[in-house]
């Protein structure tokens, strides 16, 4: 290792793991975007806060930028280092810490994987209820640095409703303890939900006391198959009257045709336009007559055309993969990413003017529609043709972005609903944030950050 630079680190936080291999650079120095070519100086893997204390502190008398990583599967770049900085993973960082019965919370090192503590949760007979389905290799850290979303928002809200508190290290270097675990605090500005979402602009967040709820009640789920676009509120609003819904998902036969190529099995002899998988709860039979009469009127109406129920625990988890397997089954195409969020009740007219819009300006692309319609989020995943090229092919999905842009201005939406802004998003964070918003974001930044060394070009440009 010849860079003084990263001599000094070492010299300054003995025991530090570097990694300076070239394979090594470009395994870190991405996340599933695929479309930056990684160039970190170096892959620092700290063992403690301390640790990430003293990488802050020669960050700042360095001047080199920091990119805190996690699991890195997000699909925005926020985890992206591609101009010599120093990757900063918590990937050693990796113990659950303690459980609390009685606060019903659970502490955990930042580079915990989601579903270790999911685990965690379950073996003290509770629940952690933040799921995706990166679950096994995104991290607890990384899911609060974007405030994930996933598949049960619909029940259990996103991440930042289940962080009760956190340890984070400023870009200023300082360890700060936001909340403590607990669960009334009114003495000032919360500063841990500033970091939930904040994408490592801000600082790095060491540690996380999640809050826990009861375990899932017993499920089932239903695929439905649908005959429009048009009747899918219509479907989501008969189920949610009559059940409690745990997941209500949506994707479109093209999103299918993808995942039953790459090995899962067809749902039904014939195919249909649209699809919904939906998991209920279900522990008696009050609670199975009622999905049955959901799906009865839906019949009746001609809002949905056929289904099926889960028998087994197996048939649940195939029914689930054709909607989770979604993202694998398109990676190869190296799709660009549509994130967007409407409130429900405005998802209607947002759809019949959306629709309209990408059937008008991507006629030469495939489009693929799924995402969490009962939050009010659609995945839009435009496939890039073989023979494109990538820069050519984002340039002009880029384009359309942009009206979308106008059309989410219009219906009072978000640009991300839960990727994150990172670099993907970058351009279009005006349409949904204020010029005073944004002037806010930076001056918190300037606060937390004063030499612009935390993740610098995600979110904004300082
Ligand atoms: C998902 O819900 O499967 C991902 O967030 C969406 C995506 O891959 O675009
Ligand atoms: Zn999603």
């Amino acid at each position: 290792m010849t860079d003084p630079r990263l001599e000094r680190l070492l010299a300054a936080v003995p025991g530090l793991r570097l990694k300076t291999d070239p394979a090594d650079l470009e395994h870190y120095g991405r996340d599933w975007t695929r479309r930056w070519m990684p160039a970190p100086l170096a892959v620092a893997l700290p063992g403690s806060v301390e640790d990430v204390q003293g990488i802050v502190r020669w960050a700042n008398e360095t001047g080199v930028a920091l990119v805190p990583s996690g699991g890195r599967t997000g699909l925005s770049g926020g985890a992206v280092a591609a101009n010599g900085e120093l990757v900063l993973s918590l990937e050693r960082m990796n113990r659950v810490l303690a459980f609390d019965a009685v606060d019903r919370t659970l502490a955990v090192q930042a580079g915990v994987p989601l579903q270790v503590a999911q685990e965690a949760a379950a073996s003290h007979g509770l629940a952690y209820p933040v799921d995706f389905a990166s679950r096994g290799s995104a991290t607890v850290g990384g899911s609060i640095a974007t405030n994930a979303g996933g598949i049960r928002v619909v029940r259990y809200g996103n991440t930042r409703e289940w962080v009760a508190g956190l340890t984070v290290v400023t870009g200023a270097g300082d360890v700060l303890e936001l909340n403590r675990g607990l669960v009334k605090n009114s003495s000032g500005y919360d500063l841990r939900h500033l970091f939930v979402g904040s994408e490592g602009t801000l600082g790095v967040v060491v540690e996380a006391t999640l809050r826990l709820t009861d375990p899932p009640p017993p499920t089932n789920v239903m695929l439905l198959a649908l005959p429009s676009f048009e009747v899918l509120m219509q479907v989501f609003a008969a189920f949610r009257e009559r059940l409690q819904l745990e997941a209500f998902e949506f994707f479109t036969d093209v999103a299918l045709r993808h995942v039953l190529a790459h090995g899962a099995q067809a749902p039904f002899a014939e195919t249909h336009p649209y699809y919904v998988v939906t998991e209920y709860a279900t522990g008696d039979e009050r609670e199975e007559a009622a999905a049955l009469a959901a799906f009865e009127h839906c019949l009746e109406n001609g809002l949905v055309l056929d289904g099926v129920i889960s028998q087994s625990d197996a048939q649940a988890a195939q029914l689930w993969r054709l909607r989770e397997g979604i993202t694998e089954a398109l990676a190869r195409y190296k799709p660009y990413k549509n994130d967007i969020a409407v409130r429900v009740s405005a998802m209607p007219a947002f759809l019949a003017e959306t629709q309209a819009l990408l059937a008008q300006e991507y006629p030469q692309f495939e489009v693929v529609w799924f995402g969490h319609i009962g939050d009010g989020n659609l995945h839009i995943n435009v496939l890039k043709p073989d023979a494109m090229e990538n820069d050519a092919f984002v340039a002009q999905c880029e384009q359309v972005t942009k009206l979308l842009a106008g059309a989410l201005q219009r219906h009072g939406g978000s640009i991300s609903a839960e990727h994150g802004i990172g670099l993907v998003k970058k351009p279009y964070l005006s349409s949904t944030r204020s010029a005073a918003e944004v002037a806010v974001m930076k001056g918190i930044k300037q606060v937390l950050d004063p030499n612009g060394l935390m993740n610098p070009g995600k979110v904004f440009d300082a």
